[in-house]
């Protein structure tokens, strides 16, 4: 029943799909091949040599293992880029934040600090966190080594300290983060991460009570695996219910009303007790964010051990990954406009799915058949792909939408 013709134009191939008469339809799809950029530069940075990372220069030394490649990552600052997922993603998180703590004065409590330098020291990417000395997350294999004392953060949570320190009581770090992984649809060794710290007072827990000395927000307790010795247990409660309530509060802003949502306990050096906050896609539990009780001892460190808190840390393409169903991790780095263009919404809370275009349709008057066209980019991630492999892709793409769709390729 199916007639299928391919015929070249300008560069492009066009692929016709006819709809069996029946069903009075007729499809088109075009097919648009694009040539992605090979990436082979793989050459790692020699001793004893200078670098400029974002501005500052470095010293390297035998730890260094960063590459020119990584390095060209480095201040493209994807999340500060109009129009890009991961900025309006990271919009829509600053302003839930915003909507959901407001100060007496109907002010935001919340800062935001999104440009800070991505090179951190050792002492602030594992130390001040209490990551012991000998941790495997400290490992080269790991982690992008600048030097001996210097790496591309491995996570946001390299800052908490520092802006504790500097009196922050709400913050948000959003910024790129650096890990040794492998390559695949979901990996990639740079991606974007939220921190949330929230700090309170004995005020901030209790309220403006007329015998507030009598409330105690300390103890010298047991540390269990539900609590630190310090902390009384009431007021931990209502400090993780907060912190819960905030989380599942974004999921659902975000994700809609019925998503489905569990917590699993987990495990951080710099908090406890700790969690992860797990959502299904498509079938499958997938982790989308690490919080904790901020450990008391971070906070004695940072001069802030009047008050208790909390943290979470999120990764914004999983986030933007569900919002907007983009199959790949790779596709955020893409300067194809095929997959920004998608993207040119001014409000980032606008719904919508990555998709394949449709480009074109067309109703015969006589016939009342309608002819879509569709225009696929084919890319591959890693390499220059070939007209003989989009070939069978396309090809297997036709074949599904005759079976499942009923459509006549044309
Ligand atoms: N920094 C952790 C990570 O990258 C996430 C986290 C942040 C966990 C804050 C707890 C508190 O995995």
């Amino acid at each position: 029943m199916c007639s299928l013709s391919g015929r070249q134009r300008g560069g492009k191939m066009v692929l016709q799909i006819l709809r069996p008469p029946l069903l009075k339809h007729l499809q088109t799809a075009s097919l648009t091949c694009v040539v992605s950029r090979n990436y082979s530069a793989k050459a790692t940075i020699k001793q004893g040599e200078q670098v400029t990372i974002a501005g500052r220069e470095y010293l390297t030394d035998q730890m260094t293992n960063v590459t020119s490649h990584l390095l060209s990552h480095v201040g493209r600052n994807l999340h500060l880029q109009k129009y890009h997922p991961l900025n309006h993603i990271s919009q829509r998180i600053v302003q839930y934040m915003y909507q959901k703590y407001v100060s007496s004065r109907g002010n935001p409590l919340f800062s935001v600090h999104n440009q800070i330098h991505p090179v951190v020291t050792t002492w602030q990417n594992f130390d001040s966190l209490l990551i012991p000395k000998d941790h495997v997350s400290r490992q080269k294999s790991d982690n992008y080594y600048v030097n001996k004392e210097n790496l591309l953060r491995a996570h946001t949570s390299a800052h908490q300290c520092e802006l504790i320190g500097m009196g922050f009581d709400n913050f948000l770090v959003i910024g790129d983060v650096y890990r040794r992984d492998e390559i695949d649809a979901s990996h990639y060794p740079v991606f974007h991460q939220v921190e949330g710290v929230r700090l309170c007072t004995k005020r901030d827990i209790f309220g403006s009570h007329q015998n507030m000395d009598s409330f105690r927000m300390f103890e010298n307790g047991e540390r269990t695996r539900q609590k630190q010795g310090v902390h009384i247990a009431q007021v931990l409660q209502l400090l993780e219910s907060d912190l819960k309530s905030c989380l599942l509060g974004l999921a659902t802003t975000l994700f809609g009303q019925d998503v489905e949502a569990r917590w699993v306990d987990a495990y951080f050096p710099f908090t406890h007790p700790s969690w992860e906050l797990e959502v299904k896609i498509n079938n499958d539990w997938v982790e989308l964010l690490g919080c904790g009780i901020i450990e008391q001892e971070i906070l004695s460190n940072t001069g802030a051990q009047d008050k208790i808190g909390w943290a979470f840390g999120l990764g914004l393409e999983r986030w933007a990954m569900k919002l907007y169903s983009i199959p790949d991790i790779r596709l955020f780095w893409s300067t194809d406009s095929g997959f920004l263009s998608q993207f040119q919404f001014d409000d980032p809370a606008t719904n919508f799915k990555y998709q394949v275009y449709l480009i074109d349709t067309y109703t015969h008057p006589k016939k009342k058949s309608t002819s879509c066209c569709y225009r696929i980019v084919y890319r591959h991630m890693e390499k220059v792909i070939t007209q003989e492999e989009v070939n069978i892709i396309h090809k297997r793409i036709e074949e599904k939408a005759t079976a499942d769709l009923g459509v006549t390729m044309r």
